[in-house]
């Protein structure tokens, strides 16, 4: 089985079969990485290229671990010490990984649809790790892979997902992807943090907390993004978590069995409580490990790996 795209980009565009083959091929992936040796020969031979100009824990390390565990070469370009600090245009800097041997580029960078445009002048497989305020697509993909191994499907799933939804890629991704695998999304947030007609894209919206959570299958706590914040959009964190922040008595009102997630990092006490976020009902530690296993199953959808096999 191939996918359907060279790239990975959006989920947007990504069809339905392609987002089912790489949560398959994930859930066979993950044993792996229990194994006591985390090795298999399948991208050997391979160099895989990590060019992230924003900071970055997870998705970074997922995709090197990844890459290792099936035996593909790794380098990591920090933006802060390349030659990006003396002017070097995202293409010449693309390029010149590109001829240097590179057979797969993964970047984040904080302009929306900036992998796109890499995509365009490269003819290797990119990978989007997160393109500004657009989308996060392989984090939506391992929200869904935790999802479905948690629940046993997606169909039918009502999914909250709470915070700073305008500036936030990982909720448009899984926005596209949870709503073309057949859940229902809510999304809620201070009415300055929900982006205009959201509803269009399927979704219902609401600025009451209580309202979204009620009978939720998953609630989903996004990070405010301090970072990509312009003064003003709401009164103080004191203030963002009293109203929305996800607590015990708040997340008691969705299905006694519902999952809580957040993409990390997360700001304990601002959108989430420790209490919560350490329970039993947390899946933010599997997301992690779920990080992995999906990354494996597209560096090896993209790379060949099936091919050679
Ligand atoms: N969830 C996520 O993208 O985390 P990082 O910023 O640490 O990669």
């Amino acid at each position: 089985m191939k996918l359907k795209s060279r790239d990975i980009l959006a989920l947007e565009e990504m069809p339905r079969e392609d987002m089912e083959l790489i949560l398959d091929t994930a859930s066979s992936m993950k044993e792996i990485i229990y194994r006591p040796i985390k090795k298999v020969p399948t991208l050997r031979g391979k160099t895989v290229v990590t060019l992230f100009y924003e900071a970055s824990t997870r998705t970074r390390t997922s995709f090197e671990l990844a890459a290792k565990y099936m035996s593909a070469d790794t380098v990591s370009i920090a933006t802060a010490t390349s030659s990006v600090q003396k002017g070097e245009t995202l293409k010449d800097t693309a390029r010149t990984l590109r001829v240097m041997g590179s057979d797969c580029v993964i970047m984040r960078h904080p302009v929306s649809g900036s992998c796109h445009f890499l995509a365009r002048v490269l003819d290797i497989p990119v990978i989007n790790g997160g393109d500004g305020m657009h989308e996060h697509p392989t984090q939506g993909l391992l929200d869904m892979f935790t999802m479905r191994e948690k629940k046993g499907r997606l169909e039918g799933l009502r999914v909250a997902i709470i915070g700073d939804i305008y500036h936030s890629r990982v909720a448009r991704s899984n926005i596209w992807g949870l709503k073309k695998m057949g859940a229902s999304v809510v999304v809620c947030g201070p009415a300055t943090l929900l982006p205009p007609e959201i509803e269009k894209m399927g979704v219902e919206a609401t600025t009451r907390v209580e309202e979204a959570v009620k009978d939720a299958d998953v609630v989903m706590v996004l990070r405010l993004q301090l970072e990509r914040q312009q003064r003003g959009l709401f009164p103080s964190a004191r203030e963002y978590s009293r109203l929305w922040g996800i607590t015990r008595e708040r997340l008691n009102l969705a299905k006694p069995d519902a999952l809580l997630m957040h993409p990390g990092p997360m700001n304990r006490g601002i959108e989430i409580a420790s209490e919560v976020a350490d329970s039993p009902q947390s899946t933010i530690e599997d997301q992690v490990t779920n990080g992995v296993a999906v990354r494996m199953a597209i560096l090896y959808l993209l790379l060949g790996g099936g091919e050679e096999k």
